[in-house]
């Protein structure tokens, strides 16, 4: 946190933060997967340059070097002893005023680190997850920067999540301000279509996902043709397949759309081979994929003891998947260059 090496109990922040009131931050959120080389950070560089082009659209001025940022996520990862996490480096607007402008507000760096198993439920990886289209509109990109991942961006996402999980279901899906298919709360969306994959883009007020990028080089790999265009509901509908690409959700399929049962309303083999496909990428087993993973040198550890760990934190998987989460293990920390 800000330079240090902090214990969750001391990493805190003042609530006169601007962040805090105004949801002036930006972020990331990537994992580190266990391969035969140890753990690695999946596309790291990819992420943190979303990093920097999120900070600079809100100017935010980050006081780190991108080569500090990347060993410093590795060192948190390093020092908690973690073969496998998800990383969530944060960047925002300390205490300074509470001026809308944030002129005299410092800018706070943190990275945390925990063990997070698959964000829809296990089950749902497997058999696909039931969503509904949310009564929330994704926001326009002359709104907000949809490319950008803006820390107060995410009351959008949190009031349409919210919502399809209070009905039942496991995740939301939001339609752009001209009623085409946006994405999920936080996952990019592909349609299989008689061996076809399509999926729209920026111009549909999506955040231009990682993974999305991952999966269209996977499916170009594999042969098939993807066409990047304005998705109907209908299209959805008519599908015989879909699923959910983001980094939480990996490759998630789509099983039903407000009790609209998608293809087979199950996984489909075109989606199931590209999941395993990515996680082949992920795993290191796919060495064409090898550019993608970042390793954490082990060699870089400064002694062999691990952080004492200041508290158990066990971060909540969406409500919709309670019962199949895996607990994770207790304990992370905070860290920064
Ligand atoms: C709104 C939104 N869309 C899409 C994604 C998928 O992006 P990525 O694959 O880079 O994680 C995310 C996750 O970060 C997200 O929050």
């Amino acid at each position: 946190m800000n330079g240090g090496l902090v214990p969750w109990a001391s990493a805190t922040t003042h609530v006169s933060a601007h962040a805090l009131h105004y949801g002036s931050g930006v972020f990331e959120g990537m994992r580190c997967y266990e391969t035969p080389d140890g753990p690695a950070v999946f596309r790291l560089e990819s992420h943190l340059d979303r990093l920097y082009s999120s900070a600079e659209i809100y100017g935010l001025e980050i006081p780190y070097a991108q080569e500090e940022l990347s060993e410093a996520v590795c060192e948190v990862i390093r020092r908690n002893d973690f073969n496998s996490c998800y990383v969530r480096p944060i960047c925002y607007f300390g205490s300074g005023s509470l001026n809308v402008h944030p002129r005299s507000c410092p800018v706070e760096v943190v990275i945390l680190a925990w063990p997070w198993a698959t964000y829809l439920g296990a089950a749902g990886l497997e058999q696909g997850v039931r969503v509904t289209v949310s009564p929330w509109r994704k926001f326009h990109s002359r709104m907000m920067p949809t490319t950008a991942k803006g820390c107060g961006q995410y009351l959008n996402s949190m009031l349409a999540v919210r919502d399809a999980v209070d009905r039942g279901y496991a995740e939301a899906l939001l339609l752009d301000s001209e009623g085409n298919l946006a994405e999920g709360s936080g996952e990019n969306i592909f349609i299989v279509r008689d061996g076809q994959l399509l999926t729209n883009d920026d111009r549909h007020s999506i955040l231009l996902g990682i993974t999305r990028d991952a999966v269209l080089r996977i499916a170009g790999d594999l042969g098939y043709p993807v066409e990047v265009r304005a998705l109907e509901l209908d299209d959805l509908i008519s599908a015989d397949e879909a699923f959910f690409t983001g980094t939480a959700a990996e490759v998630t399929p789509i099983s039903e759309v407000d009790t609209i049962r998608i293809g087979r309303g199950s996984r489909g083999p075109v989606t199931e081979e590209i999941q395993q496909a990515f996680f082949d990428a992920t795993s290191g087993r796919d060495r064409r994929y090898a550019h993608w993973l970042y390793r954490v040198d082990l060699v870089g550890i400064e002694s062999n003891q691990s952080f004492p760990l200041a508290q158990e934190f066990t971060p909540e998987f969406v409500e919709c998947s309670k019962e199949s989460a895996e607990k994770p293990p207790s304990g992370e920390i905070f860290i920064a260059p």
